[in-house]
């Protein structure tokens, strides 16, 4: 009898997925202990990657151990637990392992009748989403990559709500001749909303900005007048201090004058679920879109943003595609709600998070991290360094001196490889940003960082 092709193909996928999932483990396991930024010797390596586009097929199984040879030495371990860099997240066991069988689906997310899955767990997870950040459980939403895109689709609903309210659909005629827009920012604003703002077609430039206080807060007072044709965006933790504007008090300005609010919570939004930072996180409710990001403090895998809009009917019409055999079923679609049409099952791994969290679990992992911030601090200013901002979440800067001593501390941080920090300008003052998102991280992890960072600020500090 001759092989089934089929079968043979089968068994050699077998193997295939059991040796990558082998490399992985042991990438996994290693990474408690190795350094967190890769060698220089194993970016040089990466070279090995140039080659012309082969002419011909490579085993798969040579290609996987490839990959791991080269790409796993020159990965960053953001995955352990002593990497404090920009706002990046760990990633839960349980989104991994999901990560894992929703790849094996390799699912297309667009439409319900591509999905079923994807569809389901989408609306499932969005409720959850709502429920925690304390949002509006009728609100619609979109799985997008990242924050970035969540705030340009909140912006771009926005704007097309505000102009058919003036009787100009942005959807059909575009911008040209189109009612004027004010958009009014904080003085702090993400780069990611100019960015958003740009491609929406309002500029990045034709923004109102208003006065910021001492840790990076709009000041209500100094809001200018709004009217039903502003946009007012604001934030729910600063990238750098953590900090969030009182969004109590400028939704209800923005109410009364008409204009919609707009919040970009990429991780500070999640400090909801807990009670004890309600005094920081009170109002945001009340605006009418925000942007999160699931790939920082709930530490589910890249790439995972989240938009959700109070007026789901504005949503849809601004994200919405026609084409005959695109057509909408009953249901919710998850391609009118975002910019992408074929897009992967990101609301899978999403889903996985937060059924393995919990309301409880997820609670625990926001304080926890912000009591290890917490924990940066006092022991750094102990030593004598000087902490720049009032550390209310998870966000520490600290300055080891002069700008050039401060900048030497990072690079031979970075260098040492036990933990990893990044750079930062605040208020013209060069720190040190420690950002604790990760679920993996613990007191250990806290600890050996502190000895390694104080260490080296020390010798700095000495020479
Ligand atoms: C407040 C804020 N907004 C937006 C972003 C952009 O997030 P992303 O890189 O996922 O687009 C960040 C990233 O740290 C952020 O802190």
């Amino acid at each position: 009898m001759r092989p089934n092709p089929n079968m043979y193909a089968q068994s050699r996928r077998s193997g295939l997925l059991a040796l990558a999932a082998e490399r992985a483990q042991r990438y996994i396991r290693d990474v408690t202990e190795r350094n967190v930024a890769p060698s220089n010797a194993a970016v040089a390596a990466l070279a090995e990657f140039r080659e012309p586009f082969p002419a011909s097929p490579s085993a798969p199984e040579e290609v996987i151990a490839k990959l791991d040879k080269l790409g796993s030495a020159a990965t960053v371990t953001t995955t352990g637990g002593r990497y404090f860099g920009f706002v990046n997240g760990g990633m839960l066991p349980a989104a991994l392992a999901a990560n894992w069988l929703a790849g094996a689906w390799n699912q297309n997310a667009a439409l319900r009748v591509m999905s079923p899955v994807a569809a389901e767990l989408e609306e499932v997870v969005l409720g959850w989403v709502c429920e925690a950040l304390g949002l509006p459980a009728d609100c619609a939403g979109g799985f997008v990559t990242c924050a970035t895109m969540a705030n340009f689709t909140a912006l771009s609903t926005a704007r097309h709500a505000i102009l058919a309210r003036a009787g100009w659909n942005v959807t059909e005629d575009g911008m040209f001749g189109a009612p004027p827009i004010e958009v009014v920012v904080g003085a702090e604003v993400h780069a990611s909303i100019l960015k958003a703002l740009s491609l929406a077609g309002f500029g990045r430039k034709r923004v109102t900005i208003v006065e910021t206080d001492g840790q990076g807060r709009m000041r209500p007072d100094k809001l200018p007048r709004l009217s039903e044709r502003s946009i007012v965006c604001i934030q729910a933790g600063n990238v750098n201090t953590g900090a969030f504007d009182p969004a109590g008090e400028i939704c209800r300005v923005a109410k009364e004058q008409g204009a919609w609010v707009h919040v970009d919570g990429a991780f500070g939004l999640w400090a909801r679920v807990s009670p004890k930072y309600e005094h920081l996180t009170g109002g945001f409710g009340n605006a009418d879109s925000w942007a999160t990001d699931a790939h920082k403090w709930p530490n589910v895998g890249y790439d995972s943003g989240v938009v959700v809009v109070r007026d789901g009917a504005a949503l849809r019409e601004s994200m919405g595609i026609t084409a005959a055999y695109l057509e909408a079923g009953a249901r919710r679609e998850p391609m009118h709600h975002t910019p992408e049409a074929s897009r992967r099952a990101r609301g899978v791994e999403l889903w996985a998070a937060l059924k393995s969290l919990g309301r409880s679990g997820l609670c625990a992992l926001v304080e926890r991290t912000c009591s290890h911030a917490q924990r940066f601090a006092a022991r750094l200013r102990e030593e004598g360094f000087e902490i720049l901002n009032e550390v209310v979440i998870n966000q520490v800067l600290v300055s080891f001196g002069s700008p050039d001593v401060t900048r030497e501390v990072i690079r031979r941080i970075q260098e040492d490889g036990t933990c990893w920090c990044g750079g930062t300008i605040w208020h013209g003052k060069t720190a040190m940003r420690i950002s604790v998102s990760s679920w993996a991280t613990t007191e250990p992890d806290v600890e050996r960082s502190l000895t390694a960072m104080i260490r080296i600020a020390r010798e700095c500090r000495a020479a």
